[in-house]
């Protein structure tokens, strides 16, 4: 009976999994923005809370407490924090006893003051404190404000089995290490999310392993910075210089770490977030060419394609070191797929450092993009050196620039796979159309067919017959050997 009902929720697609604890009495509405790892933190602490007694609800007006992982990463992604606290605030007509807490690195960047700037909110929990959440909730149902935004040198969640929110039952993001000690001019995450720490391969195995149980079939690693994982025993990354010789010997780098999760875990398929192309090694590369198993997307922030802009973001690579590394994955890995971000209209830049980003763009042809107009974040050192003299219809049209440029590459990607046969893990319902398939190809490309007879969590090989600059459509021809 159960097997038919499993059958049936795979062939519509839904989500398989909702887990709750039989016997858990108090609702936790949970919603997370920004990146990756803000969802797989706001896992973290669902996992944490289930053990005091909550279970998820998708229902604003019947939770307990409503938690939202915030994101400081641009201003905008704070101002849309700042209305959905408004929103709640309407919510608590109908819902007079719900606790608010904001978690993440809005939490971590205004503190206490969150408190004070925003009335709503009852608990402040950066992204370090989530084990304190406990202690906190309690101190807030007893009518007192909690805040806690410590930073750790050492927390990395390693043993807390994250409970899957929203989940599709077949693609999960694991986290291999906290942090950045990068100190890009331009950006707050190394003081929203402190200095960087490795997690113990040995927890990141087990965490894969239940995953495999549950049946899941793609694993995505995430880090701000994953070519920097090293794990030597615990502890800071920039204190490793000082370790016993025993655990120098005994460390684990990333490509390594790649190779032992692929030959593990053979069938189940892997990718990678994100590369800092000053830390990424060529090691890293010929484990992905020697792994079927291992993506072959390598998402690849560069920012800016200005020698004199790299050096004042503090990126520590030129423009000239970054296409040779280009050039080296694509000899490695011809089929490789490449993505970027870009900042458009950082401190200083010119039309002509604006070129060189084009330029750029035009030499790699990436696949896809994240493209931004430069924000200002308070604490940084761009804010406090550089002057932001770019004005903002400038900065758009750069933006636009780039973005448009983006969509020709994208398109000319997607276009060299038409009438090659890919295989595509199914990860849900296209979202024009409940008679097609979606999921994506090694390349991270979202390929849509018509169903028949696959189901949710298959992996199909599919003919790519047509394409748009985002999607390619095909038919599947049968399963594939992963299967
Ligand atoms: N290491 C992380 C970086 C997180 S920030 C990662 O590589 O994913 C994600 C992207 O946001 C950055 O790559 C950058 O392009 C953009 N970004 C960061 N700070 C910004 C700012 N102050 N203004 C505009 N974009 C920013
Ligand atoms: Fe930010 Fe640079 Fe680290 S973009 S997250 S400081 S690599």
């Amino acid at each position: 009976m159960r097997e038919e009902k499993v059958i049936e929720e795979k062939k519509q697609g839904k989500a398989l999994l909702t887990e709750q604890l039989v016997g858990n009495k108090k609702k936790l509405f949970i919603e997370s923005y920004g990146c990756q790892m803000n969802m797989n933190d706001s896992e973290i602490v669902a996992s944490i809370l289930a053990k005091e007694g909550f279970n998820t609800t998708q229902q604003l007006e019947d939770a307990d407490l409503v938690l939202v992982n915030t994101c400081s990463i641009r201003d905008k992604a704070e101002q849309t924090v700042r209305k959905r606290l408004q929103y709640y605030n309407k919510i608590k007509d109908i819902n007079p006893d719900m606790k608010v807490g904001v978690l993440g690195c809005m939490a971590e960047r205004l503190k206490a003051k969150f408190l004070e700037e925003e009335k709503i909110v009852d608990l402040v929990v950066g992204p370090d404190a989530y084990r304190d959440l406990p202690n906190l909730v309690q101190e807030v149902e007893s009518g007192r404000d909690a805040v806690n935004v410590i930073l750790s040198k050492d927390e990395t969640y390693g043993d807390v089995s994250p409970v899957r929110l929203n989940s599709n039952g077949v693609s999960a993001f694991v986290s291999i290490t906290r942090g950045c000690d990068n100190m890009c001019t331009f950006c707050v995450v190394p003081f929203t999310r402190g200095r960087e720490r490795s997690r113990d391969p040995k927890s990141i195995i087990e965490e894969i392993q239940e995953l495999k149980d549950k049946n899941f079939k793609e694993v995505t690693l995430l880090g701000q910075n994953v070519d920097s994982y090293l794990w030597y025993g615990g502890g800071l990354k920039k204190d490793f210089k000082n370790a016993s010789e025993i655990a120098k010997a005994t460390a684990v780098n990333f490509a390594q770490l790649l190779d032992i999760c692929a030959t593990e875990f053979p069938k189940m398929r892997f990718r990678f977030s994100t590369s800092n192309p000053q830390d990424m090694t060529l090691d890293v590369i010929h484990v992905m060419a020697k792994h079927r198993n291992i993506c072959k997307y390598i998402h690849l922030p560069v920012q800016s394609g200005s020698n004199k802009i790299l050096k004042a973001m503090n990126r520590q690579h030129t423009r000239e070191e970054y296409m040779e590394l280009v050039n080296s994955i694509y000899k490695i890995v011809p089929e490789m797929a490449l993505s970027q971000d870009m900042i458009a209209g950082f401190c200083g830049e010119s039309e002509e450092d604006h070129q060189d980003t084009l330029d750029m763009m035009n030499y790699v042809k990436y696949s896809f993009g994240f493209m931004f107009a430069y924000s200002e974040r308070p604490g940084t050192l761009a804010a406090k050196k550089m002057e932001d003299d770019v004005p903002e219809a400038i900065k758009k049209r750069r933006l636009q620039e780039i973005i448009s440029l983006q969509q020709e590459h994208s398109l000319f990607r997607t276009k060299e796979q038409l009438g090659k046969t890919q295989e595509v893990l199914i990860e849900g319902t296209s979202k024009k159309s409940d008679a097609h398939w979606k999921g994506r190809n090694t390349q991270n490309t979202v390929v849509v067919f018509p169903k028949e007879k696959y189901l949710l969590g298959d992996f199909v090989n599919v003919k790519v017959e047509d394409c748009t600059s985002t999607t390619l459509i095909g038919k599947a021809v049968g399963y594939s050997e992963n299967n």
